[in-house]
C-alpha cells in the first residue's frame, strides 16, 4: 500500500456519511474503492459498459487516452515498434522486462519448438464449412487445445508451458483456418523462419513451390503484431480475465477472448474499415457524403476505425500505422485506392465539428486494415491477425490475475427493473 492509499473520499447518502478508501496508481490514476459500499451503505454503483470502473490493479499496460500515450511495462509503444521484435515484446509483457540476448534466444527457441499442431487438428478444421469465418474457427481451435493438453494444474505456473504452446501454435492455427477456407493443403511450420515469416509461409506458400518471405511484408507484420499486443482492460481482455476468474483454464479463457474480439465494435472493426472503403469506392461515393451519413443520428452508418472509449486524442498505434502504411504501399509499389479514400476521410473528419467536439480520432483499426490488404491478407483474416497480436497481452493479463491474492470470481451486480412478485396465472 502506498502512502497515497491512505486517502479517503466521503459519500453522503440518506443522512449518513461513509469513508471510501482511495487508491492511487503509479501514474496518479485515482480510484474510489466501493467494494464495501453495499455492506456498509446498502448501495451498489451503476456504470453501464464499465466506462468508469476499474476492475483490477495491473502493472502491464498504461494508457493516457487524453494525451494519446500507450506504454507496455513502461516502454513507449513507438520505441517498441521501432526497436523490438514481436517475440521480445511478448516476453516483456509476460515477464515485465525486455529479454537479455540469452533470454531472447531461449524464449525464441522454446516458441519455435512448439509450432506443430497435433495431427488430429486436421479433422477439426475439416469438419468446419469452407465458408466459415476464420474467427469462430480459431476460437474453436484454441478451445480444443484444452482437450489436447489436459492435466496441467490451474494456477500461476500452468501458464508457463501452455503460454509457449499458445504463442507457438496460434500462427499455425490461423494459417490452417485460412488454408481450409480456400481448399488448399495445410502447410507445416518451418522453424528456421521468424515468427511472422513462418506465418506468411504457412499462409501463402504451397507444397508445389518454394516460398520466399518478403522482408518488407515480414517487418510490417511484426510491427502490426507489436502494436496489437496489449491494450489493458479492453472488451476481449476483460473477457479473458472474467472467464479465468472462475478458474477456467488458459485455453478456455483465451478462446472466449477471441470471440469477444470478433465483434465489429472491437477487433472486427479492421474488417469493417476495409469493407467501408471498398463500398465507398464501388458506389463512387464521395468521402464528404459518407462523413455526412456517419454524422446523422438517424443513420446507423459509423465512420469505422474512428473513435475510441479511451483515446480522446490520436490513438498512438494509428499514428505509427499511418507512417507504416505509406511505407508499405510505396515499397510494395501498390496503388492503394483504399489508402487514398482513407486519407480523405481522415482529413474531413479531423476538421469537422462533429468529430472534433466528440474527440473522435482514427484508432488502430483505421490504418491496419489498409496495411493488411496491401500485404495480401484476405479481409476475413484481419481480425485473426489482431488476435495473433493480442495473444501475449491476454496471457499476461490472465497470469497477473491468477497471481493476484485479491482476485475473486467476477460477479457484477445489477439494478433490477422488471416486474415485482406477482401471482402465478395460466390460461390453460
Ligand atoms: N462515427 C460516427 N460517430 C461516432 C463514432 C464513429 N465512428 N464513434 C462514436 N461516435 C459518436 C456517437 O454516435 C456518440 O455521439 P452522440 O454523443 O451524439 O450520441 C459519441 O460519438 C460517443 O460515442 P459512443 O458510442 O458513446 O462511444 P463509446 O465509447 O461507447 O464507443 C467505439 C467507442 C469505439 C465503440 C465507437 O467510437 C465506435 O463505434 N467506433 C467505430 C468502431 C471502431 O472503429 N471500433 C474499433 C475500436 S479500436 C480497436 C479496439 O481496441 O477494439
Amino acid at each position: 500500500m502506498s502512502s497515497q492509499d491512505t486517502k479517503t473520499a466521503q459519500l453522503s447518502y440518506d443522512g449518513n456519511s461513509y469513508d471510501l478508501p482511495v487508491h492511487v496508481g503509479t501514474e496518479n490514476e485515482t480510484a474510489v474503492d466501493i467494494s464495501k459500499l453495499r455492506s456498509e451503505a446498502g448501495l451498489i454503483t451503476l456504470d453501464p459498459g464499465y466506462g468508469n470502473t476499474g476492475s483490477c490493479k495491473s502493472s502491464i499496460t498504461y494508457i493516457d487516452g487524453d494525451k494519446g500515450i500507450l506504454r507496455y511495462r513502461g516502454y513507449a509503444i513507438e520505441d517498441l515498434a521501432k526497436n523490438s521484435t514481436f517475440l521480445e515484446v511478448a516476453y516483456l509483457l509476460l515477464n515485465g522486462e525486455l529479454p537479455t540476448p540469452e533470454e531472447n534466444t531461449a524464449f525464441t527457441d522454446s516458441i519455435t519448438q512448439h509450432t506443430m499442431l497435433n495431427e488430429n487438428f486436421r479433422s477439426l478444421f475439416l469438419s468446419m464449412p469452407t465458408n466459415a469465418h476464420p474467427m469462430p474457427v480459431m476460437s474453436a481451435a484454441v478451445s480444443a487445445m484444452s482437450c489436447f493438453y489436459q492435466g496441467d494444474e490451474y494456477g500461476e505456473h500452468e501458464g508457463d508451458i501452455n503460454t509457449i504452446r499458445l504463442i507457438s501454435k496460434i500462427p499455425t492455427l490461423a494459417a490452417w483456418s485460412y488454408k481450409h477456407s480456400i481448399g488448399q493443403p495445410f502447410l507445416y511450420p518451418k522453424n528456421h523462419l521468424s515468427y511472422a515469416g513462418n506465418f506468411l509461409k504457412m499462409m501463402f506458400g504451397n507444397p508445389c513451390e518454394e516460398f520466399e518471405v518478403d522482408p518488407v511484408v515480414e517487418k510490417a507484420l511484426d510491427i502490426l503484431l507489436i502494436l496489437h499486443a496489449d491494450h489493458e482492460q479492453n472488451c476481449s481482455t476483460s473477457t479473458v480475465r472474467m472467464v479465468g476468474s472462475s478458474h477456467a483454464n488458459l485455453f478456455a479463457s483465451i478462446s472466449a477472448g477471441v470471440s469477444a474480439l470478433w465483434g465489429p465494435l472491437h477487433g472486427g472493426a479492421n474488417q469493417k474499415v476495409i469493407e467501408m472503403l471498398n463500398a465507398i469506392a464501388d458506389r463512387g461515393e464521395t468521402a464528404e457524403s459518407f462523413v455526412e451519413k456517419a454524422k446523422n443520428p438517424d443513420d446507423p452508418t459509423r465512420l469505422m476505425g474512428f473513435g475510441h472509449r479511451v483515446y480522446k486524442n490520436y490513438d498512438p498505434r494509428a499514428a505509427v500505422l499511418k507512417g507504416a502504411c505509406h511505407d508499405v504501399v510505396e515499397r510494395l509499389g501498390i496503388d492503394s485506392k483504399q489508402l487514398e479514400i482513407g486519407m480523405k476521410l481522415e482529413e474531413i473528419a479531423l476538421n469537422d465539428e462533429y468529430f472534433v467536439k466528440r474527440k473522435l480520432f482514427p484508432n488502430v483499426d483505421f490504418y491496419s486494415g489498409i496495411i493488411y490488404k496491401s500485404l495480401g491478407i484476405p479481409v476475413d483474416m484481419f481480425t485473426v491477425m489482431f488476435a495473433m497480436g493480442r495473444l501475449p497481452g491476454w496471457i499476461a493479463q490472465w497470469r497477473e490475475m491468477n497471481a493476484d491474492p485479491a482476485a475473486r470470481i467476477d460477479r457484477p451486480r445489477q439494478v433490477y427493473m422488471g416486474a415485482n412478485e406477482r401471482k402465478y396465472f395460466t390460461s390453460k
